[in-house]
């Protein structure tokens, strides 16, 4: 069985006392442990009034971005060590926006993710096709190629430390989330290639999240799906209490997926 993971991108929203109360608010939502792993994504600079915040709660922090080196003349960069000691769990790599906005390349991804495996933490490795690539037949392809571009060089027991985000770009932002059926097929391909890369069980164990146009009242339906293993999460998490809302649907899926297929 695999734990369901949600997390909130906040993105570029925020000063540091709106970070603290959003913190503060999804805190109050989660005293107590709960069947989920919850993570929020602040920006940089909130995070260590947002790693105070929620010290010694059951919410776990990350990063949006990491540079691969963990020191050096990068101007305006931030390492993965740096993330590490505000005590970052989770760092996105190769989300869309960033694809799109700051050409971030595949060979680019890549380095980040083994920068984020090498310190301990987590990537959640973010994949997904443009509007355009799923009209011309190419979703598959283009998240082939930038899952198996952004594990090169991985070996199997590596592959099995992150995890994995299915973001289709025309759902990102837009209010048209992906129905349960679109994104549970692409995250059964998804695990098919995982499984080659790794193993069969490995594949099995691994996270593979949702995220796009996520709101508390698609969650249900998405997080019912055996495929859809949480939800990687935009506007809806800058609102503490639909973030919560949807975390809640996540406790409830498994169940409510037994009662669906009754
Ligand atoms: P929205 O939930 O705002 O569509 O954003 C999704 C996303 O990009 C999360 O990383």
């Amino acid at each position: 069985m695999r734990t369901p993971l949600v997390i909130g991108n906040w993105k570029m929203h925020g000063l540091q006392a709106d970070a603290r109360a959003l913190a503060s608010a999804v805190r109050e939502g989660f005293k107590r442990k709960v069947a989920v792993t919850i993570a929020v994504c602040p920006p940089f600079t909130a995070l260590p009034a947002v790693a105070e915040v929620l010290a010694g709660s059951v919410i776990a922090l990350g990063a949006q971005n990491c540079h691969p080196e963990p020191s050096g003349a990068h101007t305006g960069e931030i390492s993965v060590p740096m993330l590490a000691e505000l005590g970052c769990r989770y760092v996105l790599v190769g989300h869309s926006e960033r694809r799109k906005e700051m050409g971030e390349t595949d060979e680019q991804i890549n380095r980040k993710v083994q920068a984020v495996l090498t310190h301990g933490l987590t990537p959640v490795l973010c994949v997904g096709e443009t509007g355009d690539e799923r009209r011309q037949g190419l979703t598959f392809t283009t998240i082939e190629g930038q899952l198996r571009a952004g594990l090169a060089g991985l070996g199997p027991e590596a592959v099995g430390k992150l995890v994995f985000a299915y973001e289709p770009v025309w759902a990102i932002g837009t209010g048209v989330n992906a129905t349960p059926g679109q994104a549970a097929e692409v995250h059964g391909y998804l695990r098919g290639i995982l499984s080659e890369l790794s193993s069969k069980e490995t594949a099995q164990a691994t996270s593979i999240l949702y995220g796009g146009s996520v709101k508390a009242d698609n969650a249900e339906s998405l997080l019912t799906e055996p495929e859809i293993d949480g939800a990687l999460i935009g506007g809806a998490s800058l609102k503490a209490p639909e973030f919560i809302a949807i975390v809640k649907k996540a406790v409830a899926a498994p169940a409510a997926a037994r009662e669906g297929s009754r």
